[in-house]
């Protein structure tokens, strides 16, 4: 948590959103150089943060094969640019890339102007940055604890106010969030990644209560375990869930749009069933319960 919770210009002051976006008339943004057939769809501008995600990779791959047009955000450089050259093989038709750590919030404003005067614009804003974290450790010093409060829901958090000030301003855009099931219901074995997930759940609740009726898609998608860097090695990885078709949902999910598409996504859907049940058990017993 190095830090401190910023002063967000898109969060009082939009006004310094759309003028920098306003001024990007640059002749190479996506729009002016991928033309598409008039009755075809046109590429989507997808933003991704966190794209070294095992999920966002295969999510990307799908974005590129059909031609849209992605800015990809990560820390890691080697891996940022694999992705991106892979997103370009596949037919993207643009990829560019900025190496950031979203830990630090006070990068963000600029950051995702950026992003925005680059894709000329923003179809669908897509957060996959997470990290786990050690449960243990996070019990014994809150160091630990506070970093994957940091990572999974102040920054987060921080990335969504600019975001939804943007797209509010425009009654338009797309802002899908990969929550988790564990949020849904605090577990002995790893209640601060689950609460830290549980208030990005409820941060998304309210903001879609607020900036769905300015025509703002807010999606929050609830995985269950899928196998990704995140989970390899854990107990049961080989019935966890294939990342493929785990994005392959969430694109489809996308692509529905705001009145037709989910508004929380359980991915796969048996999860919505099972987190119900999980949540359905009285406390009185839950407590007694080794989870
Ligand atoms: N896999 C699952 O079972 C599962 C289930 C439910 C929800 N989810 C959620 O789905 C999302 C994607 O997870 P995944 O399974 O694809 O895991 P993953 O492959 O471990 O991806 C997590 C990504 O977040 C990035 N990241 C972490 N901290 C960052 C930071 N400060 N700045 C920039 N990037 C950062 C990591 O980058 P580095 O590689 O540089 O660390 C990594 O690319 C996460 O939010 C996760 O909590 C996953």
């Amino acid at each position: 948590m190095s830090s401190p919770i910023p002063t967000l210009p898109g969060a009082d002051a939009t006004a310094e959103v759309p003028l920098a976006v306003r001024r990007s008339s640059r002749s190479t943004s996506p729009q002016s150089r991928v033309p598409f057939p008039k009755n075809a769809s046109a590429p989507k501008r997808i933003l991704v943060l966190g794209a070294t995600s095992g999920i966002a990779e295969a999510s990307i791959r799908i974005w590129a094969s059909r031609g849209d047009n992605l800015f990809l955000v990560g820390r890691n450089v080697d891996r940022l640019n694999a992705v991106a050259a892979d997103a370009r093989t596949r037919g993207a038709g643009f990829v560019e890339v900025s190496v950031v750590d979203l830990d630090n919030t006070n990068a963000h404003p600029e950051l995702l102007a950026h992003a925005i005067n680059s894709l000329g614009g923003l179809d669908v804003a897509y957060v996959a940055v997470g990290m786990l974290g050690d449960q243990a450790r996070a019990e014994r010093n809150f160091a630990d604890a506070g970093q994957i409060l940091h990572t999974n829901f102040i920054a987060p958090a921080s990335l969504l106010t600019w975001l939804a000030n943007y797209c509010a301003q425009r009654h338009a855009g797309t802002l899908a969030v990969l929550s988790s099931v564990a949020g849904d219901r605090g577990r002995k074995s790893n209640y601060v990644y689950g609460s830290s997930k549980a208030g990005l759940s409820i941060f998304l609740d309210g903001l879609r209560n607020r900036i769905d009726r300015e025509g703002v898609r807010v999606m929050t998608i609830k995985p269950g375990p899928v196998k990704t860097a995140m989970t390899e090695g854990m107990k049961g990885e080989a019935r966890f869930a294939d990342v493929n078709k785990v994005a392959a949902t969430i694109v489809n999910a996308i692509d529905k749009g705001r009145r037709k598409g989910p508004d929380i996504l359980y991915v796969p859907g048996l999860w919505r069933f099972i987190m119900a049940a999980v949540r359905a058990i009285p406390e009185s017993q839950f407590k007694k319960m080794d989870l």
